[in-house]
Formats: structure tokens, C-alpha cells, sequence
């Protein structure tokens, strides 16, 4: 009688080894702005070391200060008396800043990416600082390198807000620079 047929071991199968990833979620920063003077500091502590190329994405819900953010941001880099009205029905004003072009968008209105696309975000997000409220309908066009600061209203409080700040690679390093990561907002 021949001998029992050896089984052979298999292989050991190859085991999925957890890979960090490539880029980690950023923590976000969260600041106390106590009033609006606060979130016009902190604007333009921003402003002051935003350059071309830089797209700030404002999310958060109606009310929370976004335009108030960018009125100020704008005003940094311009001047202090420049009007800047929320574009909710043109949907981008443009600026000559001190380091060129400044686009602050509202896309609260806008309905598709190619409506997007034909207010001209690929001039913008390539040679302009963009400031974008509802930088959500933008969906995959918008950039990965932005910084996003997401504005909310604080309960019972009516002149606070709270922001959190989620930086993307390359930011991290600019609000340490400014001590914005140490959680200072004034
Ligand atoms: N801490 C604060 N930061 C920003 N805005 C504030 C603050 N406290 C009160 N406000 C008021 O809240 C309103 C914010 O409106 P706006 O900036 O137009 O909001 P959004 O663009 O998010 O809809 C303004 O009337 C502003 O004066
Ligand atoms: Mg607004």
C-alpha cells in the first residue's frame, strides 16, 4: 500500500499589515471667538500670512460669521474701509490685495461643479488667495491643500462663536508659527 498522500502545509497566507495613512486626519484647532472683534483679529492674523494660492474654505451654518471672517480678511489686505458685501447673489467679489487677487465666494446658490467652474476657481485657487463660504458644493474640485475653519454659533451666547481651524499638509506649520495651534485666538 503506497503511503498516505503528505498533505503540504500551505503557505501562510499573506496577512493585511495596517498602513498608517499616507495623510493622517488632521486635528482640528478649536478657538473661542467671544465676540466679533475676536473673529476680525483672527482674520487678520490669517490674512497676514496668506499668499497666492491659499483657499480658505469657511463652512458652518448661516449666521456664524463667515462673511464677517472674509469682510475682515479682505479689509487686512486692502483697506480698512473697503466695502466688502456678501456675495450671495454674485456669488464672487474680487479684490486687489497686497499680494494680488483675493476671491471670496458664496456658493450657497450654486448648483453643479460646472457653475463653479465658470466663476473662474481654476484662476482663483492658481494665482488668488480664495475665501469660500459653502465651499462644500464644490465637491471634489475643491483643493486639498486648504486650510478649512468651520464657524459655529456657542448656545446662549449670542456674541460668541466657536471655529475650528483643520489644517492640511503645509498649514500646520504657519498656525504654529502664529500660535494659533497653542489654542490662542486673541
Ligand atoms: N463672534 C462673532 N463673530 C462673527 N460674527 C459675529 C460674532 N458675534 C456676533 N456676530 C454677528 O453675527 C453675524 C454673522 O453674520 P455673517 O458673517 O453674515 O454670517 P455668515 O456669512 O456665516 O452667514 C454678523 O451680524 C455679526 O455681527
Ligand atoms: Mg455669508
Amino acid at each position: 500500500m503506497p503511503p498516505p498522500a503528505r498533505v503540504l502545509d500551505s503557505p501562510p497566507m499573506p496577512q493585511p499589515q495596517p498602513r498608517p495613512a499616507a495623510n493622517p486626519a488632521p486635528r482640528p484647532i478649536a478657538l473661542e471667538l467671544d465676540c466679533l472683534a475676536a473673529t476680525e483679529r483672527l482674520a487678520q492674523r490669517l490674512a497676514g500670512l496668506a499668499r497666492p494660492g491659499d483657499v480658505f474654505a469657511l463652512t458652518g451654518a448661516l449666521g456664524t460669521g463667515k462673511t464677517a471672517f472674509a469682510r475682515a480678511f479682505v479689509r487686512a489686505l486692502t483697506a480698512s474701509e473697503e466695502e466688502v458685501p456678501s456675495p450671495t447673489f454674485t456669488l464672487v467679489q474680487v479684490y486687489e490685495g497686497r499680494s494680488g487677487p483675493i476671491y471670496h465666494f458664496d456658493l450657497y446658490r450654486v448648483r453643479s461643479e460646472a457653475e463653479a467652474w465658470e466663476l473662474g476657481i481654476e484662476e482663483a485657487f492658481a494665482h488668488g488667495i480664495s475665501l469660500i463660504e459653502w465651499p462644500e458644493r464644490l465637491g471634489a474640485l475643491l483643493p486639498k491643500g486648504r486650510l478649512e475653519l468651520r464657524f459655529a454659533q456657542v448656545p446662549g451666547a449670542e456674541e460668541a462663536r466657536r471655529v475650528e481651524l483643520v489644517a492640511a499638509d503645509g498649514w500646520s506649520e504657519r498656525l504654529h508659527a502664529l500660535g494659533l495651534d497653542q489654542g490662542a485666538a486673541g
